[in-house]
């Protein structure tokens, strides 16, 4: 069977994490529902100067699903238990907070809901700087639930050669948290590692 995922983006600065998420995924041979907030495509079209159009055409494969459409399958239990995980990324602050407050006002919060009470892995990319006790206090609340939370700070270890490597890290975690192989970057004292 196909491995399949849920990738959300929202409004929060970062766009192509999601943006390089939809690349990795693809060439892994994913299926991906991609959900896309409209602060999320205000924000593409910002930081990455794209169109809904070109983004679709970039990825012919993808499932587009409407922030709106609520009733869409993809946020049923049955269905969802069947991916690897949700991946919202980046995350906003405003997100996490109706994640984290169940109040869900469109198809990614209810993705998000529904993959917490399912325990089907949930990954928030997070980013906003500096936080407010409101934003820690909401992410206790979702890793309490069980979702992953992953800052969007590269670090440096590797020894970043460009933007790419440092975009590349944070994807990188993001697919370690998810347990998804792959290559983005290089592991501390990789050549160590058992084979
Ligand atoms: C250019 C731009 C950058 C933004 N960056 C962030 C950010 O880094 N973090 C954040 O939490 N919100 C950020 N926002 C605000 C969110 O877009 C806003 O809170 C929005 O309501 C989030 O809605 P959504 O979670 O449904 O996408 C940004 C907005 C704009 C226009």
């Amino acid at each position: 069977m196909q491995k399949r995922i849920v990738l959300c983006i929202t409004g929060a600065s970062g766009a192509i994490y999601g943006y390089r998420l939809l690349q990795v995924l693809t060439s892994m041979s994913f299926h991906i529902d991609l959900i896309v907030s409209s602060s999320g495509w205000l924000v593409i079209k910002e930081e990455l100067e794209k169109t809904k159009q070109q983004i679709l055409e970039e990825f012919p494969n993808i499932n587009l699903v409407p922030d709106k459409d609520i009733a869409n399958p993809v946020a049923s239990g049955s269905r969802l238990i069947h991916y690897t995980g949700v991946i919202v990324a980046p995350c906003s602050m405003s997100t996490l907070g109706h994640v984290a407050n169940g109040t869900n006002q469109n198809l990614i919060h209810r993705v998000c809901e529904v993959a917490l009470k399912e325990r089907v892995p949930l990954l928030l990319l997070l980013r906003e700087s500096p936080y407010s006790m409101v934003h820690l206090e909401n992410m206790l609340r979702v890793a309490k639930a069980g979702a992953v939370i992953l800052p969007a700070s590269p670090a440096f270890y590797h020894k970043p050669k460009n933007l790419q490597d440092l975009i590349d890290f944070v994807v990188g975690k993001a697919l370690d948290s998810l347990r998804i192989e792959h290559h983005l970057y290089k592991r501390w004292k990789e050549d160590t590692l058992p084979t």
